[in-house]
């Protein structure tokens, strides 16, 4: 028996990208180097030698693509401004031409009945910022770009995000060298952690004082940690997953402090000199506290962590197991909605933030046009299919989900993995530049057109 699984009545379908994956112009306008054109410069960082100087070229045909949208049925946009577009050394002189592609692609949104949500910082940091998000310095500059940015678009941007996925630049940048800048210093991954809270929590003032009508949050990456077995090793080491990935940011943005258990941890590995960092200054744990509007959470998928295996994204040996095949999308993250479920009923029932957004979710399957020019990618479809009816659980359990967003509308430069992994509802010819809607792009505008989904 199917049943029909209706969604609020104000509730937001959208899709999601960002500047360094879509824009391409890399060195077209005023933009100058980001950390991120720097390592994918360097060879060995990005397969196959990929870089975003094109990628999409988003930044020439943002008005085709704003179309697609529309044409497609989807009621939001989120995107993030490239801050060396903006502030190509940082700090300082704001580069014009950078502001008038994104109040073109703005006004071009609101044109289309489309909802733009902005993320400031898409990990996308200039190479003019001495030491990176090391310098404290830098948690003064995003305040200064922070301010451009909302004093540039808050009469018509309502609703930001700070930072996407602060575990990203910190532990995959600086701990674990899988991200930009490349570092492998477990020490420095936490004062970047650091910074990158502490610069959320200042910019929060500044983007309701720029846009007092707006709301403002953060975005996280979460999913649960599962012992292979309840081996006292393996549930310490779940412990230690969810430590890093999870409560490490939940923690000090919801005025608790860092974890006690995780500060022990990091004494214990070295990566700390104490349980009390001297990165951390008088004031900083209350600013980064600072109450915020929503929380926002990408999802993707578990992790399971087994100390015999070697090889996992943690210390620690932390592993993630390979399952059957069939139970993975192409990036090798195992397919389990019921941690959507879990992770969103977790931040919101120990947390209790006022709302919770869903900013990313979605998978990356290969598949391309047929001799019809059609893409059949049903493993996408179950895929968002499962995850969305997680989503509708959660708000039935009670959680003020109030919307979506598909990682990604389109294919794009998918970081360290370049362009061989596919997120997007809508295919990209990279010879041609050419967009193909995939059969779950228009799946996902019958989701939006009717509000919900048969489950
Ligand atoms: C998230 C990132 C996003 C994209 C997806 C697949 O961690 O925020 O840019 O790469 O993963």
């Amino acid at each position: 028996m199917t049943e029909f699984m209706q969604f609020p009545p104000d509730f937001t379908w959208g899709t999601a990208t960002a500047s360094y994956q879509v824009e391409g112009a890399a060195h077209e306008d005023g933009r100058k180097d980001s950390i991120w054109d720097d390592f994918a410069r360097t060879p060995g960082k990005v397969a196959n030698g990929e870089n975003g100087d094109i990628a999409d070229d988003h930044y020439h045909r943002w008005k085709e693509d704003v179309a697609l949208m529309k044409s497609l049925g989807y009621q939001a946009y989120r995107f993030s401004l490239a801050w060396p577009r903006i502030l190509p050394d940082g700090r300082g002189k704001v580069n014009q031409a950078g502001i008038d592609f994104y109040d073109r692609l703005i006004d071009e949104l609101l044109g289309a009945d489309i909802h733009p949500l902005v993320t400031l910082y898409h990990w996308d940091l200039p190479v003019a910022l001495p030491e990176g998000w090391l310098n404290r310095e830098t948690v003064h500059a995003f305040e200064e770009f922070s301010s451009v940015a909302v004093r540039s678009f808050g009469d018509r941007v309502k609703d930001w995000i700070t930072i996407n996925e602060p575990f990203c630049p910190s532990f995959l940048g600086y701990g674990y060298a899988r991200h930009a800048p490349g570092i492998h210093d477990l020490g420095k991954a936490l004062r970047v952690s650091h910074h990158l809270l502490l610069a959320h929590g200042l910019a929060v003032p500044v983007v309701h004082a720029g846009c007092p009508d707006g709301r403002v949050g953060i975005t996280l990456n979460e999913g649960p940690f599962y012992p292979v077995d309840r081996s006292p090793a393996n549930l310490d080491a779940a412990r230690h997953g969810d430590g890093e990935f999870n409560r490490w940011f939940l923690d000090p943005l919801y005025g608790r402090h860092y974890p006690a258990d995780m500060l022990q941890d990091y004494v214990k590995l070295g990566a700390l000199a104490s349980i009390e960092p001297d990165f951390i200054q008088a004031g900083d744990m209350q600013k980064i506290a600072t109450p915020t509007d929503f929380l926002a959470l990408n999802y993707y998928s578990r992790s399971i962590v087994d100390t015999g295996k070697t090889g996992g994204n943690f210390p620690n040996n932390i592993a993630t197991l390979s399952n059957p095949a069939e139970n993975h999308t192409e990036m090798g993250w195992e397919i389990f909605p019921f941690g959507m479920y879990e992770t969103i009923c977790r931040a919101y029932f120990t947390y209790k933030p006022p709302e919770i957004l869903i900013t990313e979710n979605g998978a990356s399957y290969s598949d391309g046009p047929d001799e019809n020019g059609r893409i059949h990618d049903q493993r996408r479809i179950d895929y968002l299919q499962s995850h969305i009816e997680s989503v509708g659980k959660a708000i039935r359990a009670g959680v003020p989900v109030t919307a979506y967003y598909v990682w990604s509308l389109m294919d794009n430069f998918e970081w360290a993995f370049g362009y061989a992994q596919r997120f997007g509802l809508v295919y990209v010819d990279y010879k041609t530049q050419e967009r193909l809607p995939k059969d779950s792009a228009y799946w996902y505008g019958q989701v939006a057109q009717k509000n919900g989904l048969d489950v």
